[in-house]
């Protein structure tokens, strides 16, 4: 039960007062100074009530007394569901204060040639002029009583320079006047049987879904924390869209979204099961209609995905919601996401969760054989439970996880028929116990619930252009992997190439491999030769060196037992001809092999592009510790709600690698008006880990003092 007193500083006669829930979980019974309001089920959509009749000007008491049981009379519930619907009211309540005659649902639709076209529903009987003024930050550039107009030349809204403009309408008579603002961008999307195109132009969709929870709270986190979402997305998912699985999200999300130019298909709250219940599907209409509303202006969304996700086939169900999602939007196309073959198509993207893909070698299916003819086609959703890879899973299998996301992306790009390829999932998130590991958490994420980087999560953010990524999938250490042979490596980088220096010799340089990535634009680079030049032993002459130089690598990789017939026949004549003994083998290897007992090497990179060095990177033997931290922000705003900004740690070492295996105790102390979201200690996982830190309600200085064992670092906070 929530109860709020509180007074209204503005004059509410004659005046139309909604109470507005942003969202809470799962049903409410409302009570205002009282009166029973009734009884409201928001999950994933707002509630407004009118709450004129009961308000007054100061003194009010609102009760709310939440039910958050799952109840199989709203989707998604009425069977399992693989993802935890958390309790409380989560997101932001408002009262708003209009005049008698008011706009509702103020939809703008700005397109590529500069048309504007505004639609709204005008509640109230009262005669008002209307105004609309267009600017582009603070310049006023167009004025318009009339809802269609166009301007020349208008700033696209596109994924690299998403230019945004803002619609005041401005609605007035003699007696008041009432100001709406509104974003919204000119752009055209369309999905075609070719693919995806954003402003006439192809674009390769590659993304990840989202799910909106977050540790110890839920779904219960501020503007800033659904922001730091769409940023990590963008800046360190290096994706160009996030699916909002499988519900409406934050309009802070979406708001970000549109600003950093990450494009988004949103989704109906559901999960594999329809139910027959009138009460069900009547909030599943409901559900269609105001998320549509809701989410109309935002430039980034390109499709609205009206379809119970995974669901079978139910054409009463979904020829409704199509019809309830073409008349509000004429300009987007609709959505479903399925997970079988030639299911009935009433939407115009046929959305496929294709999980076909098999190890290394198979990522999707040919869209040809999930659904002929010429519809538009997408994959929503492939991996995630195929291979479930936690933060703390050994080496290997973060390495075999990132190469199996990289082998479905570049599958799906073989087709042109696809518009893009989105993989489950953006982070870990919690569930059931009949899901998941044992642990309430399906660990399907590139990122884990803290927002920490797996390996895959580098493959997504060197496929893009905008800044240069490399980053090395190893800690290359001989003793993480069978025999203490060194693995292949793999480097996660969008560099034309890469060289590798041994101890400062140089070894080879080493090429995205297109030849299995055929179709990336950034395929990894795999090391397979950590000797190549830097056998330089002037015992033997060129043409022999190299051919030791090959035997050595084997062994490096693979083991003395995998050398064959032929290069064994190939050693003994080397032998020979140079009079080597077993030792001198044994030191060989040791020197330039250095796994069971050699020699610890230093291994460094320098990854090129356009000709130049933008990265030189090391490993090798570490001895140095330290706590890496980046912050979200290092200010937090006492504003409608608390803030939070989000701490993240990395145990590097000298070479500011990961120490994948540091299992310490991190301690977090605050001081002034902040405090931890969560336990003030936590511990590393995968040698990473981060926190939440929230304002409380005041503002002033705060400080974060971050210890672990030897190591102590502060963060200083402002809260305005
Ligand atoms: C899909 C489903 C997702 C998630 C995923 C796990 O079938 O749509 O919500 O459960 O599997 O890989």
């Amino acid at each position: 039960t929530y109860e709020k007193i509180f007074s209204i500083n503005e004059d509410i006669n004659n005046k139309v007062v909604i109470l507005r829930f942003d969202g809470f979980m799962v049903k409410a019974k409302i009570y205002l100074n009282n009166n029973y309001l009734g009884e409201h089920a928001s999950l994933y959509v707002p509630v407004e009530i009118d709450i004129s009749k009961y308000i007054k000007q100061e003194n009010n008491r609102l009760i709310v007394v939440l039910d958050s049981k799952e109840d199989s009379n709203y989707p998604p519930f009425g069977h399992a569901v693989d993802y935890l619907t958390f309790s409380g009211i989560y997101r932001e309540v408002s009262i708003n204060i209009h005049p008698l005659t008011y706009l509702k649902n103020i939809h703008i639709d700005g397109s590529m040639d500069g048309t504007v076209n505004i639609n709204y529903e005008k509640i109230g009987t009262e005669e008002v002029h209307i105004l609309h003024e267009l600017f582009l930050k603070d310049e006023l550039i167009y004025t318009s009583s009339s809802n269609n107009f166009s301007i020349k030349n208008p700033l696209l809204w596109d994924i690299n320079s998403p230019t945004l403009y803002t619609l005041k309408t401005t609605i007035e008579n003699k007696n008041y006047k009432e100001e709406y603002i509104n974003k919204f961008g000119f752009r055209n999307v369309l999905f075609t049987k070719d693919g995806f195109y954003l402003n006439n132009k192809r674009i390769s969709l590659i993304g990840l879904n989202r799910h909106q929870s977050y540790p110890y709270v839920g779904y219960a986190m501020p503007a800033s924390i659904q922001k730091d979402d769409a940023d990590i997305l963008k800046y360190k998912a290096g994706v160009n869209v996030v699916r909002t699985s499988h519900y409406p999200q934050s309009d802070h999300f979406l708001s970000r979204c549109d600003e950093i130019g990450l494009l988004v298909i949103n989704e109906i709250p559901g999960w594999q099961h329809i139910s027959e219940k009138e009460i069900w599907r009547n909030k599943f209409y409901e559900n269609v209609e105001k998320m549509i509303n809701e989410e109309y202006n935002h430039p980034s969304l390109i499709a609205h995905g009206v379809r119970i996700d995974e669901s079978q086939d139910d054409y009463d169900l979904y020829s409704k919601a199509n019809e309830i999602a073409h008349n509000i939007d004429k300009t987007r196309q609709t959505l479903g996401v399925r997970n079988f073959k030639n299911s009935e198509l009433l939407e115009d993207i046929y959305a496929y969760n294709d999980f076909v893909c098999f190890e290394l070698s198979k990522g999707v299916e040919n869209p040809s054989k999930i659904k002929k003819g010429n519809s538009p086609y997408l994959i929503t959703e492939y991996m995630g439970h195929m291979e479930p890879t936690k933060a703390t899973s050994d080496e290997l299998q973060r390495i075999h996880h990132a190469l199996r996301h990289a082998r479905v992306i570049n599958d799906s790009l073989k087709y042109k028929r696809i518009s893009g390829c989105i993989g489950w999932c953006f982070v870990d998130y919690y569930t059931h116990l009949d899901f998941g590991s044992g642990d309430h958490i399906c660990h399907h994420g590139v990122f884990d619930m803290f927002r920490n980087p797996k390996y895959a999560s580098y493959i997504y953010l060197s496929q893009q252009d905008e800044f240069n990524v490399f980053e090395l999938l190893s800690n290359i250490k001989p003793g993480d992997s069978p025999n203490a042979n060194y693995h292949d490596i793999y480097l996660a980088t969008n560099a034309d190439y890469v060289e590798l220096y041994k101890n400062d010799k140089f070894v080879s340089r080493f090429y995205p491999n297109n030849k299995t990535y055929s179709h990336l634009k950034h395929p990894p680079i795999f090391i397979d030769n950590l000797i190549g030049e830097s056998f330089d032993d002037p015992r033997f002459n060129k043409k022999d060196r190299k051919k030791i130089a090959k035997l050595l690598s084997i062994v490096a990789f693979k083991g003395f037992g995998a050398l064959k017939l032929n290069h064994k026949i190939t050693l003994a004549i080397l032998m020979n001809k140079y009079k080597l003994k077993y030792h001198d083998l044994v030191d060989m290897w040791n020197t330039h092999c250095a796994a069971w007992g050699g020699k610890a090497i230093t291994f460094s990179f320098k990854a090129y592009k356009n000709g130049i060095c933008f990265k030189e990177k090391y490993a090798g033997p570490s001895s140095q510790y330290d706590l890496k931290i980046e912050t979200s922000k290092n200010e937090l705003e006492v504003k409608d709600t608390y803030d939070a900004l989000r701490v993240s740690l990395q145990y590097v070492d000298e070479f500011e690698n990961i120490c994948s295996y540091a299992q310490k105790i991190v301690n977090i102390k605050t001081e002034g008006p902040i405090s931890v979201i969560g336990p003030d200690s936590v511990p590393l996982l995968g040698g990473q880990m981060s926190f939440y830190i929230k304002s409380k309600d005041k503002q002033g200085n705060g400080k974060i003092t971050i210890t672990c064992e030897n190591i102590t670092k502060t963060i200083d906070i402002k809260i305005k």
